[in-house]
């Protein structure tokens, strides 16, 4: 079965690219390579032995979008996870997001419902929560203004996607991720972020490569544990196979409805103290950093229950934080030894 997969190349993408490829599935990769490198086909072949089919189209080409699905007409489903996801950005170039995350996902649906039936999963996220007044985060929590341009599109995206179920032959997921992190355990594959990364995790892996002076932990004055801000870290592999699971409910029309939802997390949530002592535990090496302003637009803690996707998916994750931090330490060191 011939599954698209647009950001195939991308973080989170990529890892899902092997997971289907484990399953079987024919994958076909559409990246217009802005934050992604064609040498991630060659990490995916590495680690399956199977190159997917690439497409390098940009999604807000509509004429392209519509010559691709010409072309493959015969696909079971879309993962669709290209999008620009740089918070500060979006502030500063909203239409950027607005068209790259709207205009392409609106061509897209366009493409896909006028098939006689369709399957689409959705890369959505726990910023549409916003800071959620219960903790854990279950999907009937209510949804919050967007804090950021990027998060507006989330939700806009979420928005659309279920209005078009309502009327069209397309069955889709949203699948809203926490935070992920990590990298494949061959160390093929991992996040690439370029620039001064914004996340976490790949600004602590590359202080740890001597790359940046110090991390700026940013507030410790929450009422968290120890007063830094706490998320839910998931494994980017163990989110990759959901994805898989998503889709095979798909396919085989075991959706409950023609729109669902599905928190991707672990369940427990770290704070940023607690992810760089993992780091250091994993590494061997003590971290530098330096606790400074709170950064605006953080909420205190988010972190998942994951009762639906446990029970209705059947998935659960079960790489640990200090695995996790393994992979992303293990992936620096490797992406650094070359360059
Ligand atoms: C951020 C976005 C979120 C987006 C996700 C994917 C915000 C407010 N949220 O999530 O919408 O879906 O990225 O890219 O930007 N931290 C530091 N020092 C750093 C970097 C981060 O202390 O240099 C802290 C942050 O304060 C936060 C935690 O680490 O508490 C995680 O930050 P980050 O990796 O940026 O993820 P989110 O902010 O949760």
């Amino acid at each position: 079965m011939k599954i698209v997969v647009t950001g195939g190349l991308g973080f989170i993408g990529s890892h899902t690219v092997v997971e289907l490829q484990n399953e079987n599935f024919e994958v076909v990769v559409i990246d217009n390579l802005s934050n992604s490198s064609v040498e991630v086909l060659d990490g995916i072949e590495r680690i399956t032995g199977n190159k997917p089919i690439f497409e390098q189209i940009d999604l807000r080409d509509k004429a392209a979008v519509h010559s691709f699905f010409k072309k493959y007409d015969d696909v079971a489903g879309v993962i669709h996870f290209a999008a620009s996801k740089a918070v500060g950005e979006s502030v500063k170039e909203p239409l950027l997001y607005y068209e790259n995350n709207i205009a392409s996902l609106v061509y897209i649906l366009q493409e896909l419902q006028q098939k006689p039936e369709a399957n689409f999963i959705f890369s959505s996220s726990c910023t549409v929560y916003g800071q959620a007044e219960v903790m854990p985060i279950a999907e009937t929590t209510p949804i919050q203004p967007a804090m950021s341009p990027y998060g507006n599109t989330k939700q806009i995206g979420e928005e659309i996607i279920t209005d078009v179920t309502k009327v069209s032959n397309i069955n889709a997921i949203l699948l809203r991720y926490f935070n992920p992190i990590g990298a494949h355990p061959s160390v093929e594959i991992g996040e690439l972020p370029i620039g001064v990364p914004q996340n976490l995790v790949p600004f602590i892996t590359q202080t740890g490569m001597g790359l940046r002076k110090a991390l700026s932990v940013y507030g410790n004055d929450y009422p968290t544990v120890d007063g830094t801000c706490v998320r839910d870290y998931i494994h980017v592999v163990d989110l990759a196979k959901a994805h898989v699971i998503a889709l095979q409910r798909l396919i085989d029309k075991k959706n409950a409805d023609k729109l669902e939802i599905f928190n991707l997390g672990t369940g427990t949530g770290s704070s940023v103290l607690e992810v760089i002592h993992a780091f250091e535990k994993v590494s061997g090496q003590k971290l530098v950093y330096n606790i400074v302003e709170r950064r605006e637009g953080d909420v205190t803690s988010a972190y998942a229950n994951t009762d639906k996707a446990n029970t209705v998916l059947g998935w659960k994750t079960v790489s640990t934080l200090e695995e996790a931090m393994d992979s992303a330490w293990k992936w620096e060191q490797k992406v650094r030894s070359k360059n």
